[in-house]
């Protein structure tokens, strides 16, 4: 018998999914029950981390966000990048027959550029335990606009695969993922999570923080990247003070 599928919305355009989801959450008379979604043809205001845009072409991006009821310390939350990022790169491995990479923090990359990107954010310190997880994934975009320098330059499955795919397929296929692998850090915590991201680890791949770039060796228990300077020495970057240099997330 199939799995009952968690409720959700969509919608075919909104300023931001995170923004539908966070208010479904905070809805008192129909609250968005665990892992409820919502999707989008296309964002006016779409977000990525660090202030910057995540500019999403209509109808050919996955945009979706997911609200999560987990028991998680607000401390923790913080893992839930890590927990999301990694179901889209097995979405991609197994369904859609790509080799992708984790880059640290949170972004998926195929052949060194970036296909998807994750959003998390805690919906207010009053509702401990609840979270909005944004991805977002370029899916049939054949080229992006010129004019930015990305360490890690967008790419789309079409540009990654050769072929189109249906934004519903992707989405269909990273919500059953993650559904799983955020039962599985409820019940058995980070150390799954790191593992799986350890071996699918984008090794060497250029961080960017201020005027400092570094190459990315290891993730730590905490999350945080141990890096290789340019002078060769190591050092340790928290999460968060990452910077790629550029305004646009995708
Ligand atoms: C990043 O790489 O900076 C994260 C990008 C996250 C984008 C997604 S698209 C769906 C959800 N809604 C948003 O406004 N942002 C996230």
């Amino acid at each position: 018998m199939a799995a009952t599928q968690p409720p959700r919305r969509h919608i075919a355009e909104c300023a931001s999914t995170n923004d539908l989801a966070r208010a479904w959450a905070v809805d008192a008379s129909h609250p968005a029950p665990h892992l409820a979604l919502v999707t989008a043809d296309f964002q006016t205001r779409g977000r990525g981390r660090r202030g910057r845009v995540w500019e999403a072409t209509p109808g050919e991006s996955a945009l979706m966000s997911f609200i999560l009821r987990s028991p998680v310390a607000l401390a923790d939350a913080w893992q839930l990048g890590f927990v999301a990022a990694l179901s889209v790169a097995d979405a991609l491995k197994n369904d859609f027959g790509l080799e992708p990479r984790l880059k640290w923090p949170n972004d998926v990359l195929v052949d060194g550029n970036k296909v998807a990107g994750v959003l998390v954010e805690i919906v207010s310190a009053s509702s401990a335990g609840t979270a909005i997880v944004g991805i977002g994934l370029n899916v049939n975009q054949s080229k992006f606009s010129d004019g930015e320098s990305f360490l890690h330059p967008p790419t789309s499955l079409r540009l990654a695969t050769g072929q189109e795919w249906g934004v519903e397929s992707v989405i269909q296929s990273i919500a059953s993922v993650l559904a799983g692998r955020v039962t599985e850090w409820e019940a058995q915590g980070f150390a799954p999570v790191l593992t799986a991201w350890r071996q699918t680890l984008a090794t060497g791949v250029a961080l960017r923080r201020g005027v400092h770039t570094a190459f990315l060796n290891d993730i730590a228990d905490d999350g945080s990247a141990h890096v290789r300077l340019e002078d060769g020495t190591f050092a340790r970057w928290a999460s968060v003070e990452e910077e790629e240099g550029a305004n646009r997330a995708r």
